[in-house]
């Protein structure tokens, strides 16, 4: 039994564009160095593997809330993750074979004994869209599949849907398709690379205009909520693409999305999760990177990061702390 402090890994983007009063990321590195933590920072070319042992090549961080001096980083160090505590996995996407690999090398990590979270197999495995559709009552009437005419008798059936590729976020690629657009041979064709790339396609639900919410949930429970209200004329509900954001209550219809789902995440270790709810159906559970901590810490007088952190303190208690 050593006494040194526990020590966490932060693996994402680089920390230089983090905005702090935006990114999660950040929040939680905060609050690990408020709890004397050692914060440790790496970007994902960091990481390898040599003989078995994974290892990156990290700088200690210390954080201020000052922007554009908010890390100060030590020298790189090399080091083995067996050294460290917990490694938290927060590149965002893009979600392609890259990002994959690196699941492979932190589940190697994982199977040495460190806590990885989100745990590797399900950052690989759940994809956000097509993960949620093992819960048909939970989600919108939906179609997956490459097929244009398929999609095209969808629209003519259900009026109107939404297209959206399976690997997007921030709203990108997400159509509205009624089923008398004159573009929506275009639009197929775009979508599915002429037929040639599987999409999701869904009933348009005319809730989104009030608003996209977005809850977070720690270990499988709902801990808060943002409304995103598209802006203009744009039907998106991504702040990424100018939603504003809004207080907002967690419905008795939400609770049960989060009462269903939320054992499947907890048990796959998915500790921090954000899904995506518009007019009481589940259309996004996404584990890669989810955000909204700021936005629900200020709506609700929250500190969404401490409820994160203290979740994984938990599991490493659970399998007996190694520090
Ligand atoms: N079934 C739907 N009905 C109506 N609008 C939708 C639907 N699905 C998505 N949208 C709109 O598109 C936006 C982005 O969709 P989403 O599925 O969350 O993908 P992304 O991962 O890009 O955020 C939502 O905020 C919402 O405004
Ligand atoms: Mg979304």
């Amino acid at each position: 039994m050593t006494h040194r402090p526990l020590r966490q890994l932060f693996l994402m983007d680089p920390i230089e564009t983090v905005l702090i009063d935006k990114d999660s990321t950040f929040a939680l590195m905060c609050e690990a160095q408020s709890r004397g933590h050692d914060v440790l920072y790496a970007l994902v070319p960091d990481l390898y593997m040599r003989g078995g042992d994974v290892r990156v090549v990290a700088r200690g961080a210390s954080l201020q809330r000052v922007q554009g001096r908010h890390a100060e980083l030590a020298e790189a160090k090399d080091l083995s993750l067996d050294e460290v505590d917990v490694v938290w996995m927060r590149k965002d996407p893009p979600f392609h074979m890259g990002y994959i690999f690196n699941t492979y090398l932190l589940e190697l990590a994982e199977q040495r004994g460190t806590l990885v979270l989100n745990r590797p197999e399900g950052l690989r495995s759940m994809n956000e869209k097509a993960w949620a559709m093992r819960f048909p009552e939970l989600v919108p009437t939906s179609l997956i599949t490459q097929d244009m005419k398929r999609i095209r008798s969808f629209a003519e059936e259900l009026g109107a849907v939404v297209v959206k590729p399976l690997d997007g976020n921030g709203g990108e690629g997400v159509f509205i398709v009624r089923r008398d657009d004159p573009n929506i041979g275009v639009i197929l064709e775009a979508s599915t690379q002429h037929g040639q790339r599987k999409v999701l396609s869904q009933r348009y639900l005319p809730e989104a205009k009030a608003g996209d919410k977005r809850i977070i949930l720690v270990e499988g429970k709902p801990v808060g909520a943002v409304l995103r209200v598209p802006q203009g004329v744009d039907h998106r509900g991504n702040i990424h693409v100018g939603a504003r954001v809004e207080k907002t209550p967690i419905t008795a219809r939400e609770v049960e999305i989060c009462a269903t789902i939320g054992p499947h995440l907890e048990a796959a270790g998915q500790v921090f999760v954000g899904i995506d709810v518009i007019g009481g159906m589940l259309t996004e559970v996404n584990v890669t990177s989810p955000t909204g901590i700021h936005e629900i810490n200020a709506f609700e007088g929250l500190k969404v990061e401490a409820l994160i952190i203290d979740a994984a303190m938990n599991r490493l208690e659970r399998r007996g702390a190694r520090a």
